[in-house]
């Protein structure tokens, strides 16, 4: 026998009872982000290596190392790390966002060359929200009170804490940068100690607030403070925002260690963060990019986004609700056995579906005896059986068994069949 192939190490396949609970979730992020009057963008999965090397930053972990790049025609292409660049590049090329405010939202796989672990994967699935053309407070303040709401209607409010900073602008940062090397440089023997940091030294310092080496975070602690560096317009900005999340009753923590690991950001930073996952606890993270779309050569217009990780927000949302109720697979089964019956069946489950199409009804294809068909409707999670034998296909009627137990079992008239299913189901 030839060997089995296997997934490639990082990428996932998804089983159906997986996937019930991805169309739920992707379900409730799609009706939340129309709620807020968004409008949903797709763009290739395929972007050219530039757009990452110019829009993300040379000197972010994602370009130095976790990109999948090939090349095609003398032409060197990239798997989508992330989806704002892509958004960004579309939106300049046809011209969406000129002149004009955009609310836009996008969802599909990301490819990073990271090590795989629980919630980090080299396939993972972001969905995102980027708005466009308005410089003030009140658009980050918006996205936040949305993932709020987006995070109410998962069940998972009261498991996910919200984190901001801000970062200032490119002056600050400069500014903040010298200070901090020149701390640092006064702890290089700690600094050894944590070979990614001592990197980034020379490549992003900012990015070294990150660590999770204990001793060089306690060192940091002393490290200058970046509100300190502040200038007025993002004091003012970032005050206006914490204002409109107070009088909003969204709770915050300042952490102005957070600067996000790409280097698009200015003003606004922000990531909701979870215990209940282990390491891999940021389950949504966004800001400002006022600079990007000049950066990537389109009229000089503010941004402002975040994205999630999907497998990230199923895993917490099994987590704290691992009895869920998801939408069920099939309602309806419909057994049948005897002369005739098949077609008779056949007919029924087409007339159901043409009357009542929200239902999801299955008709058992496979022969076998009732105790079978029925074991297979249990099994599929059905809530009622539609049972059709030679007598019911000869005086057309039809037996109605819940599965659930909840009501005793009937024999009705074919004629009313839809009437019935329609007021049993209506009660859900
Ligand atoms: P990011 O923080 O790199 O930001 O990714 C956003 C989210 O994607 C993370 O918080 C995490 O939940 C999820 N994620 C990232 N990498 C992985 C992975 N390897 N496996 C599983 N989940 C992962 C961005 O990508 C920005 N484009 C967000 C943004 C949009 N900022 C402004 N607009």
């Amino acid at each position: 026998m030839s060997k089995t192939i296997q997934a490639v190490r990082g990428m996932n396949d998804f089983s159906p009872n997986e996937t019930r609970l991805w169309q739920w979730l992707e379900q409730t992020i799609r009706e939340t982000f129309a709620g807020y009057g968004y409008s949903e963008v797709r763009s290739p999965i395929i972007e050219s290596t530039h757009l990452f090397k110019r829009g993300v930053g040379e000197a972010t972990d994602i370009v130095e190392k976790e990109m999948f790049t090939f090349a095609r025609d003398e032409e060197s292409l990239t798997l989508r790390p992330e989806g704002t660049a892509g958004c960004v590049r579309a939106a300049i090329e046809h011209g969406w966002i000129y002149n004009q405010e955009q609310r836009l939202w996008y969802i599909g796989p990301m490819f990073r060359y990271e090590r795989p672990q629980k919630g980090r994967y080299r396939q993972f699935h972001q969905a995102g929200v980027e708005i466009f053309g308005i410089a003030n407070a009140e658009a980050d303040a918006e996205l936040i009170l949305l993932t709020a709401r987006l995070w109410e209607k998962l069940g998972i409010r009261q498991h996910v804490k919200l984190q901001l900073n801000s970062i200032g602008d490119l002056e600050v940062r400069t500014r903040y940068r010298e200070a901090l090397v020149a701390f640092l440089q006064q702890h290089l023997d700690v600094l050894k100690q944590d070979p990614d940091s001592e990197r980034r030294l020379t490549t992003n310092p900012l990015r070294i607030l990150d660590t999770k080496h204990q001793v060089l975070q306690q060192v940091l602690n002393d490290a200058p403070k970046l509100h300190d560096f502040l200038d007025d317009e993002s004091k003012a900005h970032f005050n206006r925002l914490c204002e409109i999340l107070d009088a909003m009753g969204i709770a915050y923590e300042i952490n102005q260690k957070l600067v996000r690991g790409l280097d698009y950001y200015n003003k606004t930073v922000f990531e909701w963060v979870t215990d209940a996952l282990g390491a891999q606890g940021t389950v949504c993270g966004g800001g400002r990019y006022d600079g990007l779309v000049a950066q990537l050569g389109g009229h000089a217009t503010e941004g402002v986004g975040f994205a999630m990780g999907m497998e990230r927000l199923a895993l917490l949302v099994q987590e704290v609700n691992p009895t869920i109720a998801l939408p069920r697979a099939v309602d309806i089964y419909l057994v049948h056995s005897g002369e005739g019956a098949d077609l008779a069946a056949f007919r029924l489950a087409e007339t159901i579906r043409d009357a009542l199409p929200t239902l999801r009804v299955m008709l058992h294809t496979s022969g076998g005896n009732f105790k079978k068909q029925f074991k297979r409707a249990d099994k599929l999670g059905a809530k009622i059986a539609l049972v059709l034998g030679e007598s019911e296909v000869a005086d057309n009627t039809v037996v109605i068994k819940d599965l659930f137990g909840q009501s005793e079992q009937v024999t009705v008239a074919q004629s009313t069949l839809i009437n019935e299913l329609s007021d049993r189901f209506s009660q859900e």
